[in-house]
């Protein structure tokens, strides 16, 4: 039987761009997916099951009938606004049901796990660029969540001998659109594809602070491309089963852009003018996060190839086109039934 990997949330953002990169590296690919997020999964080389990724009878299944080598867990709550406004559901999503989902892996004896973690679990930076030492302060509920799920695996790991890789995205960006695969948040909160509709739809595009501590004014973030997320997987992978000591990585470029950079770039791409509006800070917004990547270079021989900001805005261009493209020949095809049904009346 083919090696299998879990993939929670693998039919989201981060998730399906690596369920498929590891698809095409001789796994077979469970997805456990709510769909909740409107999000569809037509894709052939992963079977997808609709379920919540703490459903202990679906994965009591799973385990049972799949050789299962890892679980790669990107299903999460991930709106760092909403968790400061509901943070009983981002606890009981993010914390309470991971638990869940590692006690029935122990029981089944899968012990190597893949976290998505991120640059939140730090808080506000105390230097700059961040490396894995820095002092974890998250300022968020959602923060907390990653650094309290971090916690219980460093626990597992020494109890019950769980294998683990937290890999801490900082701003995960751009896509693939060649295989299919985009960013398609619903609602949609990130920079790239909020100023890219400004642009391509001639909307306002609003500035959370322009008063911040750095060099233009708005927030600088450190924009890592998906694909070189996914490949950091696979890595991981790797990894764990080299039979490497548990450990987190942080996944940026080591490079920082304001959003008004990142405006300015997005406008040369698209030939547009966009209407910029100021707004006040978002709470829970640092000046600055830029990551230190070397220890993932040096341990897991990381290096991002896919990074550069014009590749990441233009696949992310290409991903909104392709949208709109498949928007409008579903409309053309309603349309079409329409008045066929019209015809036959
Ligand atoms: N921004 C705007 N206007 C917008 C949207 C965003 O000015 O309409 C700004 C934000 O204030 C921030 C920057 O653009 O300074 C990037 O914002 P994103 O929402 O794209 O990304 P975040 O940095 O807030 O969030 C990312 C991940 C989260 C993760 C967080 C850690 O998407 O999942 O980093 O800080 F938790």
């Amino acid at each position: 039987m083919k090696p299998s990997i879990l993939i929670t949330g693998g039919a989201g953002y981060i998730g399906s761009h690596t369920a498929y990169l590891m698809s095409q590296s001789g796994y077979n690919i469970i997805i456990l997916d709510t769909l909740n997020h409107k999000q569809s999964f037509d894709h052939n080389w992963a079977t997808l099951i609709k379920s919540d990724f703490a459903d202990t009878k679906v994965l009591k299944n799973i385990f049972s009938n799949y050789n299962i080598k890892a679980v790669m867990h990107f299903a999460a709550f991930i709106e760092v606004g909403e968790s400061v406004k509901n943070p009983l559901q981002f606890y009981e999503n993010n914390v309470v049901k991971t638990v869940q989902l590692l006690k029935v892996m122990l029981e089944h004896n899968v012990k190597n796990f893949i976290f998505s973690s991120s640059c939140a679990v730090y808080g506000s930076p105390q230097y700059l660029p961040l490396t894995e030492q820095h002092t974890k302060n998250p300022i968020s509920p959602y923060g907390k969540n990653k650094l309290m799920v971090e916690m219980a695996l460093e626990d597992f790991n020494i109890a019950y001998g769980l294998n683990y890789v937290n890999l801490r995205y900082f701003n995960a960006a751009g896509a693939m659109p060649q295989y299919g695969l985009g960013e398609n948040h619903d609602p949609e909160t990130h920079l790239i594809p909020l100023v890219l509709r400004a642009a391509m739809e001639n909307k306002e595009f609003c500035i959370f602070g322009d008063n911040y501590e750095t060099k233009d004014g708005s927030c600088i973030r450190d924009y890592v491309h998906v694909w070189d997320i996914a490949q950091a997987h696979k890595l991981a992978l790797e990894y764990l089963q080299a039979g490497n000591t548990s450990d987190s990585f942080n996944l940026g470029t080591g490079e920082g852009f304001s959003v008004k950079e990142i405006v300015m770039a997005v406008e040369q791409i698209c030939c547009a003018k966009i209407n910029i509006a100021l707004k006040n800070k978002r709470p829970g917004d640092p000046a600055i996060l830029v990551a230190d990547p070397k220890k993932a270079s040096d341990i897991l021989g990381w290096s991002t190839q896919y990074s550069n900001l014009d590749f990441i805005i233009r696949t992310a261009y290409e991903n909104e086109n392709t949208k709109n493209f498949i928007q409008n020949k579903s409309s053309t095809q309603k349309d079409k039934e329409k008045s066929h049904n019209y015809n036959k009346i």
